[in-house]
Parts: structure tokens; C-alpha cells; sequence
């Protein structure tokens, strides 16, 4: 969906961001500002915060910001388009699509074709398999695995037959060829011709928060290969964006999740009262999944296979959960497989123990690496102590790891004075704390965090301009865009020069120009930086005309071009630099 910029500017400028996100978390006012606790990570005390004035929201716990959009389309996980229309809904702003931007138009209007071939495909498979012919072999199979009719219906579970007729039914309807195959339920082949993906399988609808039919799984009804066959990724499925089950569980509040790794283990689970339960789509669970996660709920058990892939699958899991602020747990199901296997043979009570003696993430972790070390050789043993000592550095909040060493050292046998040492130790290197790529990029971490000074007074700068227009022209005296870092601090910079030169910051409209979820923070960062200036008086001005020397300083000092004194008399060259630096250091702005 192409939408102009001017519609999309009205619909922020209706959508006050303190009346939206009240509508979404509790905000007590303080001050300019509005706090609350932050949606996207999970704290104790409010670091959310929502600017009236900018029209932008901060977390200064996890980083996130952006404007109204934004935190609507990362809340809800919809589209920034998608964000829009909703906001725009809201108040009376229907959308226009432009005429230009033909490719974007397209690519909206084929997802909303898409989510709608979906749900005709859909209803075809379900009627299949309630029909008392055709569909007789799916229900058979599922009746056979132990599934009620209610449970089936609840999942919209249905039967893609061996002479289907969906192609057909869905060209009548209007569909073309091309739409079939982009929405992965047909494939075209030079000799056949179009053929349906799905036949002789019984079919689970994936569906998305809000009920949407992303794609398709399709199980063998016995030992056939492969066993699941699963709709390709689409404009509209992204398996590493959505969870099986998550449609039904959201609404099971419930204080934690269940993440485990199949379809009919997911059924199974709520087909016998656990209907906190979701599944990965056959793939590792991803830093989305767990942030999606981790705005519904602050705990998840995890239940992966007993086998090797399954144990390498929970310790991928765990630190990304970590990562998100969700507490996590797993859980042994151990003789049997999985979830399904073992409500099956023990049913939902014993299941239920099961969950109760889920094992603490950190035992889970540190209790495999044991086994890799030699405990029983002083060299193997301090290994391992390291390793523990890892564990407890990682940890950001103090409280948690005070009782880590204490429970760690327990465990494991390890002195806690000498595991504390051996911990701090680590946190002081900031050293030898290997975080996956994804986190490191993902959300903010502390070490992330730090800046050299010349950006800090860069994004005060940026801040300052914003919340107190009245220094620009003064600014503007000394510092352009081009003295900020380039990338993306230059370019903002010099959208707010343009803006503030034709009278107004409109900060939140310049988070609209990037698309990127990290970019937006990154933008938001710029705007709302704690710098310690008093609004008035003195202490102020010194404070900016110091964020300005700072800057321009940084800039003297690199130029050394074009300046042909310099080259041709050295001393003459110095003086003239010295004197420079000395005009900077009598800069003085007077408001
Ligand atoms: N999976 C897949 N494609 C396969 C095998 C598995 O997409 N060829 C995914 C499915 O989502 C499946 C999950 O991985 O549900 C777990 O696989 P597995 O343990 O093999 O299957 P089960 O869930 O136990 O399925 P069933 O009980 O029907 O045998
Ligand atoms: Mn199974």
C-alpha cells in the first residue's frame, strides 16, 4: 500500500501519541514527559517514556522509540501501513493508495489477495474434511490421533484431498494463476501445468494474531516423506515472525507461554487445558518470536525434543529469551518425545507435574556444559568454574546475580567468594561475553550503549534543537548538518535544519522516513537524549554553546585542507589553528 505523505501526516497529527498509547499501557504524567512501564522488555520501575510535545515515545531500558506509527505497528506487530489505516480508522482519515508508486500499490494489494486466497483455500480444506466421502481419510486420521471434533474446529483443521478442486474453485472465483502460485498453494511446472502443493494431506491453517491464514502445513496421514510439507515464505508468511497456536493462546491468559516444536503438539496441549501453548514453525525460534512473546507475557516454558537437536534447539532458545526479558524454563518430557506423545500415554495431570518441575534455563545450560568438562582434573574444574562465572557476568541485574552465585555455587560445588571474583572480574573486561549476533544487534545492551563523546554531544544537540526550537538560528551560526556523523545522525540533522529553517521540528514525521524498526530507535535516540541543561539561565546556555564548541572543534581539528598558510609555513599554520580553537573557546551563545 502506497500512501501519500500528506494523509499519513494528518493521520499523526490526529493521533495524539499520549492518547494512543494510554489506550495501550497505563502513563502517569511527570513533568514534560509521560511514563509508564515499557511494553517492549520487562521492568519493574517506568523508563518508558511519551513526548507530548515531540509526539515520539522512548524506552531508555531497552532503546525502542519512535512516534505513534511505530509503536502501534511494533505492539500490534502489524505493518507500518497497517499502522496507519488502523490509526487512520480511528479518526475518520480514509486512505487513498496514489497513483504513483505503482510497485508499492501492487505489492499491498496482493497481500490483501493473498489473505483472502488463504481463507478461501482455507474453507475449501475445512468443508473437505467434514465431507462424509471425500473427507473421510483426513477424519479418520485425526480421530485416529486422538482429536475432538471441537478441537479440530477450533484450529480449523481441514483435508486437502488426492483430486482436489481448489485450483478450480478459486479460478472461478476470480483468482489468477499467478496469485495461486505467490500465495504457495499451487506450483506451475512446464509439463503439468498448475497442480495444487496440498493433496492426500490433512491440513493445519497457520493464522496470525489476528485470526489471518498466512499459509499451510500439510501432514502424510502415515509414514510418507516428507512428513510435513509447509507453505513457502510469502509477501504475508514469515515463519520467522509468527508462532503456531498464537491466535488461540494470546487469549489464554495464562502468566507464561509454552513454545514447543510441532502442530499436533500444539493441539494436543490445548485439546487438554494448555492452551498457553505455541509452536515455532519448523524452524529455531527467532529474537521476533521471543519479543512477540515478550509482549504478552513475562515467562516461558520451553519443551523441545530429548534428543541431541532438541537439547541444541533449547540452548539457542534460552539466551534469546534472556535477551527479551522473558524468565524461561524447560521442561523434560523424557521417556517420551514430545507434548503430544506424552499427554497421550500420561495425560494432561501428569503433564501438568511435568511443567511444575520445569528446570531453571541457567541449571538447564550450565548442567549440559558440565558434561563437556572433566571435573575430576583441576584444569577441567576451573574451566567449568569459568564457564559459571560467564553465566552470572551475563546477568544485568544485580539482585538476580547475587542469588545466582549463591544457587550456582550450590550447585555446582564452586566457593562463592572466588565465583563472585571470577564474575566481576569478567563484567569489568566486558570481555570474553560472547552474544550472538542477533542480540547484539537486536535489542539494546549496555555495552551497545556506549558512545564516544563527540556523538553524545551530537545527539544533545539534536535534542535540544527539538525541544527548544528558539537556539536554532544561533546554531545554525556555527554548526550545519555536515558536521554530524555521517549515516543517519547527518542525514536526520538535515531534515531538522530544513525543517526548523521553515519554522517547525516535526520530529516524529522525520521517524517516518526510515523503515527499519532499528533505524526508527536510532532516530528516536537523536530526539531524546537526558541531557542534564537547565531550560533556563546560564547553565543552559553554557551547556549548548559547549555541545557547539565541542562539535565545531571536532571539525577545526580534522581540517587541515585548503588551508595553504599551513602548507607553506608551518608555524603560521599552527598559530592560525591555535586561534581558531581559541575562537571556539570564546563562543559563548547568548539567548
Ligand atoms: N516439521 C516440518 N517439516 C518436516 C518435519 C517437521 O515442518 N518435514 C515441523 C513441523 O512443524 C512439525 C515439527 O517440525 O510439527 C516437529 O517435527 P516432528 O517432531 O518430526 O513432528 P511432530 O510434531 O511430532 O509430528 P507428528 O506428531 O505428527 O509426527
Ligand atoms: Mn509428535
Amino acid at each position: 500500500m502506497y500512501i501519500r505523505e500528506e494523509i499519513i501526516d494528518e493521520i499523526r497529527e490526529k493521533n495524539d501519541i499520549v492518547d494512543v498509547v494510554s489506550g495501550y499501557i497505563k502513563l502517569t504524567r511527570h513533568g514534560a514527559n509521560y511514563f509508564g512501564l515499557c511494553p517492549f522488555h520487562t521492568e519493574k520501575s517506568p523508563s518508558f517514556s511519551v513526548s507530548q510535545s515531540k509526539q515520539m515515545f522512548k524506552c531508555f531500558g531497552c532503546g525502542k522509540g519512535g512516534n505513534v506509527f511505530s509503536f502501534v505497528s511494533e505492539y500490534e506487530n502489524i505493518t507500518f501501513p497497517e499502522a496507519v489505516k488502523l490509526l487512520g480508522e480511528k479518526v475518520g482519515v480514509t486512505i487513498a493508495t496514489e497513483d504513483q508508486g505503482e510497485d508499492k500499490k501492487k505489492e499491498y494489494s496482493l497481500r490483501a489477495r493473498l489473505i483472502a486466497l488463504n481463507k478461501e483455500a482455507a474453507t475449501y480444506y475445512y468443508k473437505v474434511l467434514r465431507d462424509e466421502n471425500v473427507g473421510k481419510t483426513g477424519m479418520d486420521y485425526f480421530i485416529k490421533r486422538g482429536l475432538s471434533k471441537e478441537i479440530m474446529q477450533k484450529f480449523g483443521l481441514g483435508y486437502a484431498p488426492v483430486k482436489s478442486g481448489l485450483i478450480k474453485k478459486l479460478r472461478d472465483q476470480g483468482y489468477t494463476d499467478e496469485e495461486m502460485i505467490a500465495s504457495g498453494i499451487a506450483v506451475h511446472n512446464e509439463k503439468y501445468g498448475m497442480s495444487e502443493k496440498f493433496w492426500n494431506r490433512v491440513i493445519f491453517p497457520i493464522m496470525d494474531a489476528r485470526n489471518r491464514v498466512l499459509g499451510f502445513g500439510g501432514r502424510v496421514m502415515g509414514d510418507g516423506k516428507p512428513k510435513y510439507l509447509n507453505s513457502p515464505e510469502t509477501v504475508i508468511f514469515e515463519k520467522r515472525k509468527n508462532l503456531y497456536g498464537l491466535n488461540i493462546a494470546r487469549n489464554a491468559h495464562k502468566d507464561h507461554l509454552i513454545i514447543c516444536e510441532g502442530y499436533m503438539d500444539v493441539i494436543a496441549m490445548h485439546q487438554a487445558g494448555f492452551d498457553q501453548a505455541v509452536a515455532s514453525l519448523g524452524t529455531a525460534l527467532t529474537i521476533e518470536h521471543v519479543r512477540l512473546i515478550s509482549r504478552m507475557v513475562k515467562k516461558v516454558l520451553l519443551i523441545y525434543d530429548s534428543d541431541n537437536a532438541g537439547v541444541t534447539a533449547a540452548l539457542r532458545a534460552i539466551p534469546l529469551c534472556r535477551q527479551a526479558g522473558l524468565a524461561c524454563k524447560v521442561v523434560d518430557l523424557s521417556p517420551c518425545k514430545d507434548p503430544d506423545e506424552f499427554i497421550g500415554a500420561h495425560g494432561a495431570e501428569e503433564f501438568q507435574k511435568r511443567l511444575d518441575n520445569a528446570k531453571n534455563s541457567v541449571y538447564f545450560e550450565l548442567d549440559i556444559k558440565m558434561r563437556q568438562f572433566d571435573l575430576k582434573d583441576p584444569d577441567g574444574e576451573s574451566a567449568f568454574s569459568k564457564e559459571v562465572a560467564m553465566v552470572i557476568a551475563r546477568m544485568e541485574d544485580e539482585l538476580e546475580r547475587e542469588s545466582y552465585v549463591k544457587a550456582l555455587s550450590q550447585r555446582y560445588n564452586i566457593p562463592p567468594q572466588s565465583l563472585k571474583r571470577e564474575a566481576m572480574k569478567l563484567v569489568a573486561k566486558n570481555e570474553g561475553i560472547e552474544l550472538p549476533e542477533e542480540m547484539r544487534t537486536g535489542m539494546s545492551s549496555r555495552r551497545q550503549e556506549k558512545e564516544d563523546a563527540l556523538l553524545t554531544a551530537q545527539r544533545y544537540l539534536l535534542t535540544a534543537l527539538v525541544d527548544d526550537p528558539r537556539i536554532f538560528p544561533k546554531v545554525s551560526d556555527h554548526v550545519s548538518p555536515n558536521d554530524f556523523e555521517e549515516g543517519i545522525v547527518r542525514d536526520v540533522a538535515g531534515v531538522l535544519f530544513g525543517q526548523l529553517k521553515n519554522g517547525q521540528a516535526n520530529p516524529a514525521a522525520i521517524v517516518d522516513m526510515y523503515y527499519e524498526s532499528y533505524d526508527r530507535d536510532t532516530v528516536s535516540r537523536l530526539f531524546s537524549s537526558k541531557y542534564s541543561g537547565t531550560m533556563e539561565g546560564v547553565d543552559y546556555e553554557n551547556f549548548i554553546s559547549d555541545l557547539i564548541v565541542k562539535i565545531v572543534g571536532n571539525r577545526a581539528a580534522s581540517e587541515n585542507t585548503g588551508d595553504e598558510t599551513e602548507e607553506s609555513d608551518p608555524i603560521a599554520g599552527a598559530r592560525l589553528k591555535a586561534d581558531k580553537r581559541k575562537d571556539l573557546k570564546n563562543l559563548h551563545i547568548k539567548l
